[in-house]
This record gives C-alpha cells, sequence and structure tokens, in this order.
C-alpha cells in the first residue's frame, strides 16, 4: 500500500463490478448496485468517455485474459456463500479489507440484527467512508468502521474496541486480499477468526498458487498481474501450494472446508450472453469453518 493512499487494486475491482452493473441484470453474474458509486475518480473519467473506457477494457483483457471474468465469479461465489450465512443466523458480519464491498449494505438488512464491521487500512477506509456517507447521509446504524493495518496493528483489540463480540456467530470476508499481506498477518488473522469467534462462525477468501505470488506462473494474466500491482505499490507478498491448502486450514483450526477454483465457477455460471466471457483458473475461492 502506498502510505496515505486508497488501494488502487480496490478501485479497479469496483470498476470490474460497475461495469457489469451495465448489463441486465438477468445476464450479470453478481449484481452490485453500489459500485458505480464508488468508482474512482480515475474509473468516473473512463466511464465518462466510454470509448477511452472501452479501449482501456480492452488492453486489461489483452493484458491480464481472464482476470475480469475471476473477479466477477469471486465476488458470485462470495455472495452466494454470504447470503447462505445469513439464512443460518449469523450475528456479525466482518469485511477484511473491505475496498468498496457493498455487502454491508446490500446483503444484510438494517435492523435485522446483524452488526456489520468494516475492516481496512486507513487510507482506503477514508475514502470509502465518505462516500457511505454522500450515499446514505451517514454511516448506517449497524455498520461500523474499523481502521486497521493487518500487518501492523492488532486485529483482536481494535475489533473489540468497535464493540465486536468473540461469543457470536460471525461471518468473515477476506476477498482479494491476502496475498498482498505478510504471512505473519494472515497468520495472526486466520488465529483470530479461529479462536476468537462463536461457535459455527466461518470465512471466506480467495488466494493465488504460491506459483502466482513467486512469478514462476508463466500464465499471461498471472506476470502482468503480478507485475502491475507491484507497480501500483501493493506488491503480491503471500501464496499457498495448492496441495497444502488443506493442511495449511487445519493446522490454524479450520474445518468443513470448500477449496473451488474459477474454472469451477465459469462451468457453472457463465452462460448464454457471458458463454464467451474468458475466465482464468487461477482464483481458488475458500468457506472454511472453525473447530
Ligand atoms: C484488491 S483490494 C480488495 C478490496 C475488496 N475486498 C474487494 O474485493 O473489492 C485489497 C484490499 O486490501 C486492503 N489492504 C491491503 N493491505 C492491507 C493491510 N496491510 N492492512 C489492511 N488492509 C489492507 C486494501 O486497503 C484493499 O481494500
Amino acid at each position: 500500500m502506498i502510505a496515505g493512499r486508497p488501494s488502487r487494486t480496490s478501485e479497479g475491482n469496483t470498476a470490474v463490478r460497475a461495469r457489469e452493473m451495465r448489463k441486465p441484470a438477468a445476464d450479470r453474474i453478481c449484481s452490485d448496485p453500489f459500485a458505480p458509486h464508488f468508482l474512482s475518480p480515475f474509473f468516473l473519467q473512463l466511464r465518462r468517455h466510454p470509448l477511452i473506457g472501452k479501449a482501456y477494457g480492452w488492453l486489461v483483457d489483452r493484458r491480464c485474459p481472464g482476470l475480469r471474468g475471476g473477479i466477477l465469479a469471486r465476488t458470485r461465489y462470495i455472495d452466494e456463500r454470504t447470503t447462505a450465512c445469513l439464512g443460518k443466523g449469523i450475528e456479525q458480519l466482518i469485511v477484511l479489507g473491505a475496498g468498496n464491498d457493498s455487502r454491508g449494505y446490500r446483503l444484510v438488512e438494517p435492523g435485522g440484527g446483524v452488526r456489520v464491521f468494516e475492516v481496512d487500512h486507513p487510507a482506503t477506509q477514508a475514502a470509502k467512508r465518505e462516500k457511505v456517507m454522500e450515499l446514505f447521509g451517514g454511516i448506517p446504524a449497524h455498520v461500523t468502521f474499523v481502521p486497521v493495518d493487518f500487518c501492523r496493528d492488532d486485529l483482536r483489540s481494535r475489533l473489540r474496541e468497535a464493540g465486536y463480540d468473540r461469543d457470536r456467530k460471525s461471518l468473515f470476508i477476506w476477498e482479494g486480499v491476502i496475498y498482498y499481506l505478510t504471512a505473519a498477518a494472515v497468520d495472526d488473522t486466520l488465529n483470530f477468526v479461529a479462536h476468537c469467534s462463536g461457535d459455527g462462525s466461518s470465512i471466506i477468501f480467495d488466494y493465488f498458487p504460491l506459483s502466482v505470488i513467486d512469478g514462476t506462473c508463466k500464465r499471461k494474466e498471472s506476470i502482468n498481474m503480478r507485475r502491475r500491482v507491484a507497480r501500483m505499490g501493493e506488491p503480491f507478498l503471500f501464496g499457498i501450494r495448492d496441495e497444502e491448502i488443506g493442511q495449511f486450514l487445519r493446522e490454524r483450526g479450520f474445518q468443513h472446508l470448500e477449496i473451488i477454483d474459477s474454472s469451477a465457477c465459469k462451468d457453472a455460471w457463465f452462460h448464454g450472453v457471458n458463454e464467451a466471457v474468458k475466465v482464468t483458473d487461477i482464483f481458488r475461492f475458500v468457506h472454511a469453518t472453525h473447530y
């Protein structure tokens, strides 16, 4: 992260979700009506100049084939699992590295008893907070913003001070974040989730195989994405070998693991008008419940 600047990778994800909103509802892989409102000045400019926006999208697809499809699949996967968890009575939703994640506003019913904690790097969160204030005329009562740098701050005490209750059944979402963190920060966070949340709590996150992070994966989208995020000041730091993910999570206190890759999502969801949308298979999606 560049000091004092909101995450640029977060802005890119928001733009992908905002673009999906241009499709008719029935054709969308995922639906995030708040995404267009969260666009950064750069992407707002692209939206105002459709030809330049189209050229930019073409360039992203050429350099990183299937990346945008992978991001849409990830949001759809997490939306579906989150909706299922809300249906099973979670009481707290903690969005880690929230960026412009809008699930606290579009999936959680205000006044329905679920508390939402948005946890993010202070600079990214400040920009989001301003937009939420604009959209809702204030921070909705069920949402609490918790500024945290996972690599420096103590998540446990920050959340506790914000009113998080470790005895309640909770869902943690960690979308598009762990590859930007140190191994120690990933461990600390998983340790917190596994040991400081109520029975039946779980976490949903995505990861890249280690080969994407260390550059040994020679897929075009992997090489170019790795370079691009480094240039943005958010270099990849952390990956997991596919053959080690199960043991990795069990050792950290998780069971009931669902681990799928984005190509399974392509088969399941990208039909009809979306048949031709490329989805890179380098994303891995995980839903893990603690012991
Ligand atoms: C690619 S964005 C993902 C944002 C959002 N979850 C989404 O899927 O659109 C990465 C997010 O991780 C956050 N992040 C990166 N490093 C962080 C750190 N050390 N501490 C806290 N948040 C961090 C950024 O602020 C940003 O919101």
